[in-house]
Formats: C-alpha cells, structure tokens, sequence
C-alpha cells in the first residue's frame, strides 16, 4: 500500500525547529504588548463573498489561488419535486418508477411537455445504467432543455448529466446519483474558502462586533495559518503562517494620520531587530487615494496601449481589466517595458503627496532606513496610500518577509462604516528560514538543562522521581532509561541536554549525584538539595 504524505505545500513543522517557531511567536507578543496591541483571532474560513470583495476579483490570490467550496449543500429531493409539479401542470404521469432494494437503488423519472426530470440516486447497476442511457440519448435529442454538467456531489457522489463521458459503463458500481433539471435544488449552499490573508477578516470582525462604536482605534494583531494555491518553492508554501497585525478605527480616533504608518513602520524595525533579523530593506510607496489610482489606471491604461501586444498574456489582460495589476508582473521580458510605464507618484494629489511626506519625516525622525520604491502597489486590491514591504536578501525568489500598507476604504467595501487602517502581515516560515540561515545549526537547538541517566532498570522509579523533583524547580530535564549502557546513555544525554546526571545505588542512599557538564568535561559531586540551583548555572 502506497504511504500517505502531507499535501504538495504543505509540511510539518517538528522540533528541534518548532521552537524557533515558538520563539518568534513570543518575541512578536511582547513586542505587540509594547506597542498596546491586543491579540484577534478570527476564523480560519470566511464567505469567499468576502475575499472576492475585499481583496480583489481579479487579484492573484482571488482569481487562481483560493481553496474554496460550496459548503453546506445537500441536494433536497421534496424542493425538486415540489417545484417540478408545480412548474408543470400538464404532464404525463411517471412513466418509470422503480426501487430495487436488491442494489439500493432509487430511480425516478417524470416527464412532462417541455420538460424532464430523471434521478438515479444509489448504487448503479446494469439494469440502471440502460436506464441511463436512454434518458440520455433522450435528453440529447432535446437540445438545450437541460444544464448538464459531469461532476462529483458534496458527498463525493458522481452526479451525471451530459454530455456523457464516452463510457458510462465504466462507473457501474459507484454510488451515483444523476438528475436532470432546470434549476439547482441544494440547501443551504454557501460559498467557503480558507483565508489566504487576514486583513479581510479582521476588517469583518471590526464590523460585525461594532468595535468602532467605543470611538478608539483597535490596535490588534493575529498569528495564524493561512493558505493560498501557490506553485511552492522555498519559502513559498499552500500553508503558511503570517503574524500580522492591524491599526484601525473610525476617523475621529486618528486612524488616518501618517503618524500610524510611522509608528507600525517602526514597531517593524524594532520587532525585526528583536528577533535579530538584519540586512532587511524596507521598500516604500504610495498608491494614493481611490480617485489617484483611478488617474494612475487611466495613465497606465494609454501608455499601455502602443506596447502590450509584446507583453505576456497575463498583462495584456490586466491591461484592460485592472492595469495597475501590470506593475505585478514577473515575466522577465516585461521588465524593461514596465520601466518604462508612468509612475503613481505622478498621479497623487496634494493631500497623498502630504500624506507620505509625513510618513517619511517621521520614518527619518525615528531613523528607520527605507527605500521609495514606484512599483511597489502590492497584489491586493484594498490599499490606499502608504504601501511597504520589508525584504531580505537571503530569500531567495520570494524575498518578501512582510508586507502591507494602508486600506482606508476597506470596511465600506465591505459594508461597514468608514474605518481607516494600516496594517501588515509577516511571512513566519520565512522569518524562520532567514533566522535558521543566520544562526548557527546548534544555536538553533535548544537543550535541556540536564539528562538523568539510571544505572539499571531497578532505578527508572527513582529516576522519575528525580525528575519530578527538577521539573517543579523549573527545570527542563529529560529522562533517560536504566537499560541502556552508560555509554549509550551518555551518547543520548551529549544531543540533548547541556548535562548529564548519574543516578546509581550509591548516589540514591548517599543523596550526592555526579553530574558532568559537557561543554567543559567537568564531573562534579553535587548534594540532592543543591541539584536544581546547580544545574540551571
Ligand atoms: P501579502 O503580501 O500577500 O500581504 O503577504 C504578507 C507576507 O506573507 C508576504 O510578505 C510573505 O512573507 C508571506 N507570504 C505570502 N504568501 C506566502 C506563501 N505562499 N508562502 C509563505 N509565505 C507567504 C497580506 O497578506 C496582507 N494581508 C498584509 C496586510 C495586512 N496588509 C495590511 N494589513
């Protein structure tokens, strides 16, 4: 039997590494706690409705990477009956009515004037699939009377409708269910889909929870995984985890003032430092006001004209459809043509170019180093003036550690009040691979304070206990085992832990242990009592 492996993108995360994970997750809390942010946590799956409207159509993320699914849907018979006599005043009555117990089957089949109804639901057989056959090669004869599509149901049923695949045959046995129908009879469906990104949820959580009503600016941050149909790579995964965090509030609450942009620009310098990333760049723009990137698309949309036709075909649709998307593009040949497209900065009015002065007196004042960087409009939809992204050299093709920027149309987008923000999210797995690179492999591995090593089996109680005892004191230990050789032991004692403690007959009645200490080779005799003060130096 072949063996089961995590989804292409996905990974597991193990230790020793994950607690380099848990490191940076603690380092990014305090430093949030610093700064008055509190923590949201919002669900890992939303309305697609809300993707679709808040991050953008015709984005990347919206338009090919989502996980998405109909969810909730269950095919309700009585509505389909209900609404086929109803429809149908005059009809024949049914023509076919079977149910073979023998097979599970459940076959039905109205027929009317100018409209047909034929379900199989079940197990199919032979019997049922010459009844298939005919109700198709019926249905196909009458062009354009049914919507027919070949798919799998919500519970992995085939639902059959044509045109046929060549060889219907070929699924007998299978659980089947096959209708023909104008109309969708499913209950309750919804569109689902796992978050690619957080902004759109906590935009939505600021809204249905009223959070703006207290007049303050909401300061919240999250940690979590999200997910997006990406091709992976190094540092690109299906499942990814972003720290991120949010600053948004009503107007009144100051939720506008560059000095926003400012202050999270610089809790990221601080955060980054803290977790002892260096040789970031801090990439920087703005993409204006909503009537400035609609100037900016205008601009971008003549100047596109005399050159797409030479432009991938990605871009040659974007031209049209939303041709601030084109600066996006990665197609190598596009380069040199997009370098030479107009610049947003050219099309914001005096109230942004103010607004991003602001941003950067206040970025100098604090001395956080940047760059302006004109192509820098992020792929989502919803940013409004200060954009940013922090990279890092040793990435590689995905070198962006972060990014975000400013959304002050946001929550009217998604029907709430006004409600300026900025905010930003981190790659974590990218953090990590750019910590693991930096450190070195056995600064990256945490040991434990001390390896108990019992001589004999008889000792593996005491040994217990021994350990029961350091771990109260705080003490992080890890328990060896009385069967092994001290060889053995202290093999297994020298990968995991900083010290080694000898648990013998002797050392149990004398209440004095022997514990040596790797990095210098020192044995040293050290009374019971004296144990955990000994161990943590
Ligand atoms: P984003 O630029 O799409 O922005 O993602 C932010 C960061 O998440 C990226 O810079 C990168 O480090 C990481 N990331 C994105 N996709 C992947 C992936 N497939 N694998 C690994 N890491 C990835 C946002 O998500 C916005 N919500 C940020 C924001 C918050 N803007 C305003 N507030």
């Amino acid at each position: 039997m072949s063996t089961l492996k995590a989804v292409r993108g996905t990974r597991d995360l193990l230790p020793p590494e994950t607690a380099l994970w848990n490191r940076i997750e603690a380092t990014a809390r305090a430093v949030f706690a610093r700064y008055n942010f509190g923590e949201i946590r919002t669900p890992v799956f939303e309305d697609t409705a809300l993707f679709a409207r808040g991050v953008g159509e015709e984005t990347d993320i919206v338009s090919k990477e989502m996980y998405s699914w109909e969810d909730g849907e269950r095919f309700d018979i009585d509505a389909m009956e209900d609404a086929w006599w109803r429809a149908d005043t005059e009809y024949e009555d049914r023509i076919y009515h079977n149910r073979s117990d023998r097979y599970g089957i459940n076959a039905v089949r109205f027929v009317s004037d100018h409209a047909e109804l034929l379900m199989f639901r079940g197990r199919m057989d032979h019997l049922d699939l010459e009844h298939l056959r005919q109700a198709i090669a019926e249905a196909k004869s009458r062009p354009g009377l049914f919507n027919i599509t070949w798919t799998k149901d919500i519970r992995g049923r085939l639902v059959v409708a044509s045109p046929l695949p060549n060889r219907p045959e070929e699924k007998a046995g299978e659980d089947i269910a096959v209708q023909f129908l104008h109309g969708n009879f499913n209950k309750s469906s919804q569109s689902l889909t796992l978050r690619p990104e957080n902004t759109a949820g906590v935009v939505r959580a600021y809204i249905e929870n009223k959070l703006g009503d207290s007049g303050q600016l909401q300061k919240l941050y999250y940690i979590g995984p999200q997910f997006r149909r990406e091709r992976p790579q190094k540092g690109r995964y299906r499942q990814f985890y972003q720290i991120g965090a949010e600053v948004i509030g009503p107007p009144s609450a100051g939720s506008e003032s560059p000095v926003r942009d400012a202050e999270v620009l610089e809790m990221l310098a601080t955060l980054l430092d803290e977790l002892g990333i260096t040789g970031w760049t801090l990439h920087l723009n703005s993409v204006g006001s909503a009537a400035d990137r609609a100037r900016y698309n205008d601009a971008l949309r003549a100047a596109l004209v005399p050159v797409v036709g030479r432009m991938c075909v990605d871009c040659q649709r974007r031209a049209v459809t939303n041709p601030l998307r084109v600066l996006d593009c990665k197609v190598p040949e596009d380069q040199p043509i997009i370098d030479t497209l107009p610049v947003i900065a050219d099309s914001l009015d005096e109230d942004s170019r103010k607004h991003f002065a602001a941003v950067t007196a206040a970025l100098d004042a604090a001395g956080v180093p940047y760059k302006r960087n004109h192509r820098l409009v992020r792929g989502l939809d919803y940013y409004t003036r200060t954009t940013f992204e922090f990279t890092h050299g040793g990435l590689g093709a995905q070198n962006a550690l972060l990014g975000g920027g400013r959304y002050d149309g946001l929550s009217e987008m998604l029907g709430g009040p006004r409600a300026p923000g900025i905010g930003f999210a981190m790659g974590e797995d990218r953090l990590v691979l750019t910590l693991l690179a930096q450190l070195d492999q056995k600064a990256a591995t945490p040991l434990a304070d001390a390896y108990i090593a019992p001589l004999g089996d008889g000792l593996n109680a005491a040994a217990l206990v021994l350990a029961r005892e350091l771990r109260h004191k705080g003490l992080w230990i890890e328990l060896g085992e009385g069967s092994f050789r001290l060889k053995k032991s202290f093999d297994a004692a020298d990968k995991t832990a900083r010290q080694i403690i000898i648990l013998g007959e002797d050392e149990l009645q004398s209440g004095i242990l022997t514990v040596k200490t790797f990095s210098t080779g020192i044995q040293t005799k050290v009374p019971r009592k004296e144990l955990a003060a000994f161990l943590s130096n």
